[in-house]
């Protein structure tokens, strides 16, 4: 039998392992900054593709487009290893700040999922298509009407907006936990030391 197809087995060979559950798992580690990075890139390339010229500007907005589908999968990739059980950790505070940094954090999944899904609505409604590193993507629905399509762009950057000052506020409260409260709940989101054999 496999560690993992007992429940104690699978305890103890992760206690063995030194992973005490304080701790959130390589992967999730990992598509947790590879979300951070993505939602830095697609926010500067949104909001700088107005001050270039032409064919730059269309590679800004195609790269945006492909990227968007990479964060797309990474979100769903990560919802879903998420809500598998044995995959979230237990809160590193109590009270209102437990409250407060849950809080943040499913409104930033819910988010997130939001603006992946607005941005393929926003394309396709115009009548382009999507584009993923030159793979082009049709428009599966019919278009709509100008204004509509007007209000999908409008709510698409101001949620991409919302994403940013948000992340912004959790980034500041993830520092203000290493700097000031002097805790280990930045440690808890990155990688660990012990598994790379150092001591
Ligand atoms: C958190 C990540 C994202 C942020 C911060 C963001 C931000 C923005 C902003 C601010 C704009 C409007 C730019 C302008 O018109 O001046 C925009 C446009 C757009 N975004 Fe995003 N976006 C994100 C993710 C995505 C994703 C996941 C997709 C696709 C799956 C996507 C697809 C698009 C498309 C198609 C446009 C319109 C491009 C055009 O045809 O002009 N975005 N985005
Ligand atoms: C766009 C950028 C970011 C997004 C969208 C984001 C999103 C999230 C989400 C959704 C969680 C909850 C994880 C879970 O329990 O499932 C989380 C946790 C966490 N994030 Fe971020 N994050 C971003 C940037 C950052 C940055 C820049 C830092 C550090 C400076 C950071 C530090 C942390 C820490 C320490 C945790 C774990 C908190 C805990 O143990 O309770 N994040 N992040």
């Amino acid at each position: 039998m496999r560690p993992e197809q007992h429940p104690l087995l699978h305890s103890a060979t992760r206690i063995a392992a030194g992973d005490d559950r304080t701790r959130y798992d390589t992967f999730s580690i990992s598509l947790h900054w590879l979300t951070a990075l993505l939602v830095i890139v697609q926010f500067v390339l949104a909001v700088t593709w107005g001050d270039f010229p032409r064919p730059t500007r269309h590679l800004m907005i195609v790269a945006h487009m492909s990227l968007g589908i990479v964060l797309t999968a990474v979100i769903a990739i990560r919802i879903v290893w998420r809500l598998t059980p044995g995959h979230a950790v237990p809160a590193a505070t109590t009270g209102w700040v437990e409250l407060a940094s849950k809080a943040v954090h499913y409104l930033l999944y819910a988010m997130l999922a939001a603006e992946a899904v607005l941005g393929f609505v926003l394309r396709w409604s115009g009548n382009e298509s999507m584009s993923f590193f030159g793979l082009l993507m049709t428009p599966p629905m019919e278009p709509f009407s100008k204004p509509m399509h007007r209000l999908m762009g409008e709510i698409h950057e101001w949620n991409g907006w919302a994403i940013v000052i948000l992340a912004a506020g959790h980034a500041a409260a993830a520092l203000y936990h290493h700097y000031v409260l002097r805790d280990g709940v930045l440690g808890r989101m990155l990688p660990s030391i012990r598994k790379r054999g150092l001591p």
